[in-house]
């Protein structure tokens, strides 16, 4: 099938590498001509793992070019809507204005019986409001909303955990749903549940999805904060309450909370959504999780504090810039705003992560960077393990000691052993725990 991807982000490269290895002939349109030459160079344009191979292979066999020009769209028959939903500035809703600019420059190129599928985050009436272009052209427009998570992207876009179509009306769209079915032919052979549902439900199911996984992080925190209180450990409790299969144990690693340009933004864009359809008060117990999330931030500050006493010239290692291990995003970074905060009350930071220190500098270019640990730690006076790592999960106290002033560890992902640091001769804090 010959398809087109229309924003090669996060998201649309994924997706354009992801279709091309399930055989498709794939051309992936952008307009930041900087981005395509890397993707043309079989690069992504930033790190996720398995993603070069994928491209590579995939440019290689001759199943995917890259272009800025909408033209080169017209020979494909559907067309996956990737680009991005920021949150608008100075308010709490999201920014359609990129969806709707790639559908009105994909229309002139439509054909009858084409199919756009929208695969980004929208407001509940974006694609009823859509719709009626798309038809006036003799194409069908389905809203398919994406689950994938940065550092298991190119898993996540090729084995999917389900398949949501939003339609205006399932008869009417049976030909683009039964395309649709074709292109995920793969998927659906190895017993991916599909659903179809109107509109609204499947702009609704990406967006609450979200806004229930920031839920449960800020739960498990707010947990967190009680155990500090009452000298128990969330780590016990996180593991207790998962054992019961309605609860369940993903997503319940409490720490520094959540950031990234999803979780953070989808929980805002839920609020506003809510506002505009009048049911504003259905939802306020989002503020609650966005401030419980926020505040985990100075918690960390506070217990860098206790542990440390005055951080002025105080020399701190901050392990982690990314907003999660194995991704160089660090849009909304907790680990980077706590950096960022502990310079401010006057320590002497340094950040050390092996994929994103150069997509740091951008945003903190006040922040002092490297990506080799031993140059990191060396003479430090505390390390901040605060993006989890799998480097940092490893790291041997007994091997440290030598290399650090003071032997001081804290802890905000709740991955390190306290015990095993302890009896190496560090002091250790958590957030959460004894
Ligand atoms: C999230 C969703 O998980 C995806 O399903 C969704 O497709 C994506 O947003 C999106 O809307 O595009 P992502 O932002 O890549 O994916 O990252 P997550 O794995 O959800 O992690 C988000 C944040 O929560 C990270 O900062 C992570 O460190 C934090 N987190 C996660 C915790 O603090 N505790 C946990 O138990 C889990």
């Amino acid at each position: 099938m010959k398809i087109s991807v229309i924003g090669c982000g996060f998201l649309g490269a994924v997706y354009a590498a992801g279709m091309a290895s399930l055989g498709h002939d794939v051309v992936g349109i952008d307009i930041d001509e900087q981005k395509l030459e890397r993707l043309k160079a079989g690069h992504s344009p930033f790190f996720e793992p398995g993603l070069d191979e994928l491209l590579l292979e995939a440019q290689n066999r001759g199943s995917l070019r890259f272009s800025s020009d909408f033209a080169d769209t017209a020979s494909s028959t559907m067309h996956f809507l990737c680009v991005g939903t920021p949150q608008l500035d100075g308010s709490l809703a999201a920014d359609v204005s990129y969806v709707d600019a790639a559908v009105r420059s994909l229309v002139p190129y439509l054909e009858a019986s084409d199919v756009i599928v929208g695969k980004s985050t929208v407001p509940v009436g974006t694609a009823a409001r859509l719709s009626p272009l798309v038809l006036d052209a003799g194409a069908e427009l389905i809203w398919n909303p994406e689950f994938l998570r940065e550092g298991h992207a190119v898993k996540d876009t090729l084995h999917p955990d389900r398949l949501i179509y939003g339609v205006r009306d399932e008869t009417d769209a049976a030909a683009a749903i039964a395309a649709l079915d074709e292109a995920y032919a793969p998927m659906l052979d190895e017993g991916t549940v599909r659903m179809i549902m109107n509109y609204q439900t499947a702009e609704l199911v990406k967006n609450s999805a979200n806004s229930f996984l920031a839920t449960k992080i800020s739960f498990i925190n707010a947990m967190a904060e009680l155990c500090d209180a009452a000298g128990a450990d969330v780590t016990e409790l996180a593991e207790a309450l998962g054992l019961d299969e309605r609860i369940g144990r993903k997503f319940l690693n409490a720490g520094l909370g959540f950031g990234g340009g999803c979780l953070p933004k989808d929980i805002r864009a839920l609020q506003a959504q809510a506002e505009e359809l009048g049911v504003d008060s259905a939802v306020n117990f989002l503020n609650d999780i966005d401030h419980i999330n926020q505040s985990q931030r100075s918690r960390l500050v506070e217990l860098t504090r206790r542990i440390c006493g005055p951080l002025e010239g105080m020399r701190l290692v901050v392990l982690g810039a990314a907003f999660k291990p194995d991704s160089d995003d660090v849009r909304d970074s907790p680990a980077l705003d706590v950096a960022q905060q502990l310079q401010d009350a006057g320590a002497d930071v340094v950040v050390c992560d092996p994929h994103a220190t150069g997509n740091a500098k951008l945003r903190f270019p006040d922040l002092a960077y490297t990506p080799e640990l031993a140059e990191a730690v060396a003479g430090a006076d505390a390390l901040l393990l605060l993006t989890e790592w799998k480097q940092f999960r490893q790291l041997d106290p007994y091997q440290l000691s030598s290399q650090v002033a003071r032997t001081v560890m804290i802890d905000g992902r709740n991955v390190l052993d306290p015990t095993k640091w302890r009896n190496a001769g560090w002091t250790f804090g958590a957030l959460g725990r004894p």
